[in-house]
């Protein structure tokens, strides 16, 4: 009998699920995987399933692009006949994608419990998508796994009882620590050896869906890639919406790439000078390398790789960004430090407390 059903959906939640597979595996813990299929191609996804020895998908549901609400209720369609039938006893959901709204709220409707990784992150920010996604997902979780302390203090100020609540780390930096040795140097990536660079990621609908915001950073990043060239691997999103807007002279001179697999992405980022980012999970990869990080966004939910790591919050104005950049070229960037139980021991931590917790979850809750 299968006692958790795991989600997958989206490109950052593949270097999540793959230890938390590994980990409920090495305990004897019976688990099968769902891949939503909101990422679908192989940059996006198959890449990473054979890159990071994920087990193939037990179910697909297949339901690609759409807008949010299509997204969210097609995943919710498709899902809900799958939980019927496999029957697990809990259902893992990892990080804030659509797909980790969706398949929770169905779980949650069925009375199947539900455990949330990487719960209780905050922005603060509704307009941001996935952080309607996580307070959502943490309101209807019955087992909330945290990165990071602060998230506790979120969960609690939003009424969720902290006995429901387990800081066990990182599960993203247990893939990190796992893969290091296996990362793609750059100059493979690159097909060529670049003495110092800079990683752009850029994706998010904040800086890249409007056309105003989207050529201010450009035009920063064209200005930085004359001191210290920079490498692009370009979001689908980004890349659509800079033909769209007609900006594709402004990619001139940048070392652009399609989106580029796990372990290349890890190479790049590790000998990188310097990552600026809107991402959310890069943020948290380069404190764990050391990296100097630049986020090109007005706040983050992962406030330990401001306090701790090596991240500086930038936003998305060109003046902060030339300026912060200044700072790192002179002065080295931010040393940072590695934040308690980001060791690679996060999936172990959960898998042991699903060991005692699974058996002491008889039945569906009434729904
Ligand atoms: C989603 C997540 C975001 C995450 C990001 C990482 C939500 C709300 N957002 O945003 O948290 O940081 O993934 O990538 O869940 N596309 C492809 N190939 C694919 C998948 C998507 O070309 O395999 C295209 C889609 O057609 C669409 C665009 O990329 O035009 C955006 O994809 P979508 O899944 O809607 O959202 P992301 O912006 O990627």
């Amino acid at each position: 009998m299968t006692q958790v059903l795991c989600i997958a959906g989206a490109r950052p939640n593949f270097m999540k699920i793959a230890p938390v597979m590994a980990a409920l595996a090495e305990t004897g813990i019976a688990a099968q995987l769902l891949h939503t299929g909101q990422h679908y191609d192989a940059a996006m996804s198959d890449g990473f399933f054979a890159d990071l020895g994920i087990p193939p998908p037990d179910h697909h549901l297949e339901v690609g692009s759409g807008s949010h609400a299509v997204q969210t209720a097609e995943v919710m369609k498709r899902f809900e006949p799958v939980l019927e039938n496999v029957q697990p006893a809990a259902v893992l959901v990892v990080g804030d994608v659509n797909s980790t709204l969706a398949c929770a709220l169905v779980a949650a409707k069925r009375g199947v419990r539900v455990i949330h990784v990487e719960a209780g992150l905050r922005s603060y920010d509704r307009s941001m998508p996935e952080e309607i996604n996580r307070v959502l997902t943490d309101q209807i979780s019955d087992l909330l796994f945290t990165t990071e302390k602060s998230a506790l203090a979120n969960l609690v100020r939003e009424g969720i009882d902290p006995a429901r609540v387990e800081f066990v780390g990182n599960v993203m930096i247990d893939t990190l620590y796992r893969n290091l040795e296996r990362a793609v140097p750059a100059a493979r990536t690159l097909g060529t050896a670049l003495p110092q660079y800079a990683v752009l990621t850029l994706h998010r609908p904040s800086n890249v869906d409007d056309p105003h915001t989207l050529a201010a950073l450009l035009d920063v990043v064209g200005e930085i890639n004359r001191s210290l060239p920079v490498v692009l691997p370009l979001h689908p999103r980004t890349r659509a919406n800079i033909e769209k807007f007609g900006f594709t002279a402004r990619l001139d001179g940048l070392h652009l790439l399609p989106p580029v697999g796990y372990l290349e992405m890890l190479g790049l980022m590790r000998d990188a000078r310097l990552v600026l980012t809107d991402s959310g999970g890069i943020q948290e990869e380069t404190t764990a390398l050391g990296v100097p990080c630049l986020t090109l966004r007005e706040n983050t939910e992962r406030p330990i790789t401001l306090s701790e790591g090596t991240n500086t919050l930038v936003g998305p104005d060109p003046a902060a960004i030339r300026a912060a950049f200044a700072e790192v070229m002179a002065g080295g960037g931010k040393a940072g430090r590695i934040p308690e139980y980001w060791d690679g021991r996060a999936a172990m931590r959960i898998a042991y407390t699903l060991k005692g917790w699974l058996p002491m979850q008889k039945g569906r809750r009434s729904a």
